[in-house]
């Protein structure tokens, strides 16, 4: 299977007060092959975040690698990064990130104004994402008009509109109740199934990992591929399980 995502040896630091590094990535490497569901599961503050950003290339890391399809990002320039990035990624952010300004609709359509497209020329594709995701008849409110799951779906619909063939998820039900999250989970399956889209996704929920194909296990920036759950066994409970192994 083709891979989208290729990660080796990343590492990132940050620079304490006193101007000292402090490492938050010390060792991942991962893949995602096309049409791939992966969960990374980790504790609040084991390095999810920053190794999303690194993978998306908001961020850059220390040391290591990253191949998006079949560019490596350390080696092209700062503008043709940012074009990787919309080509083969859509993000869909913790606190979902809609701009308040717009509806519906628009913040969907907003990926498309970015790259320079015309949105109308995608109306067709809007209009299935909207029915897809469920949101076609909140097309034309504005988010404050929206319920926390409600929001999510329409940024996952905004993050599947340049087509990419990835999605990285930073704990998109970290802010849901709990039927909420699941119906996102549930969609996230769909969107796989739906549109062949591979999902990377980050989470510190047993449950939601469980989604995965595979679940890796992200503890304090090391990701230990010796971890790795997968296979028809794979659920909630195995999760469960392997984190009490693991100590946490
Ligand atoms: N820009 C930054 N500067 C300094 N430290 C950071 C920065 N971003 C993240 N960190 C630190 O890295 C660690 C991991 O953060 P994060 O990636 O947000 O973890 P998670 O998403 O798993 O909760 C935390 O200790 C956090 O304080
Ligand atoms: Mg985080």
């Amino acid at each position: 299977m083709p891979t989208v995502l290729r990660a080796e040896r990343v590492e990132r630091s940050f620079a304490d007060g006193a101007g000292d590094p402090v490492p938050v990535l010390r060792d991942v490497s991962l893949s995602v092959d096309e049409r791939e569901f992966v969960t990374v599961m980790g504790p609040s503050g084991s390095g999810k975040t920053t190794l999303l950003h690194c993978l998306a290339g908001l961020d850059r890391p220390t040391n290591g690698s990253i191949v998006l399809g079949d560019t490596d990002l350390a080696s092209v320039s700062e503008r043709e990064r940012t074009l990787t990035r919309r080509r083969t990624i859509g993000f869909v952010f913790q606190f979902f990130n809609l701009l308040p300004d717009l509806n519906v609709r628009e913040n969907v359509e907003l990926p498309l104004l970015i790259a320079g497209e015309t949105p109308r020329h995608h109306r067709a594709r809007i209009d299935e994402l909207l029915d897809a995701l469920g949101i076609a008849r909140l097309h034309d409110r504005p988010p404050h008009a929206l319920s926390g799951g409600e929001m999510q779906r329409v940024s996952i619909a905004r993050a599947l509109a340049s087509r990419p063939p990835l999605i990285l998820a930073d704990e998109p039900t970290g802010n849901l109740a709990t039927k909420a999250g699941e119906e996102t989970m549930d969609l996230f399956r769909d969107v796989r199934e739906r549109f062949g889209t591979a999902i990377l996704l980050v989470t510190h929920n047993p449950r939601d990992a469980a989604y995965g194909d595979r679940v890796l296990f992200l503890l304090d920036g090391v990701l230990d591929p010796t971890n790795t759950l997968s296979g028809p066994d794979l659920d909630a409970t195995a999760v469960f399980s392997r984190l009490e192994a693991l100590g946490i």
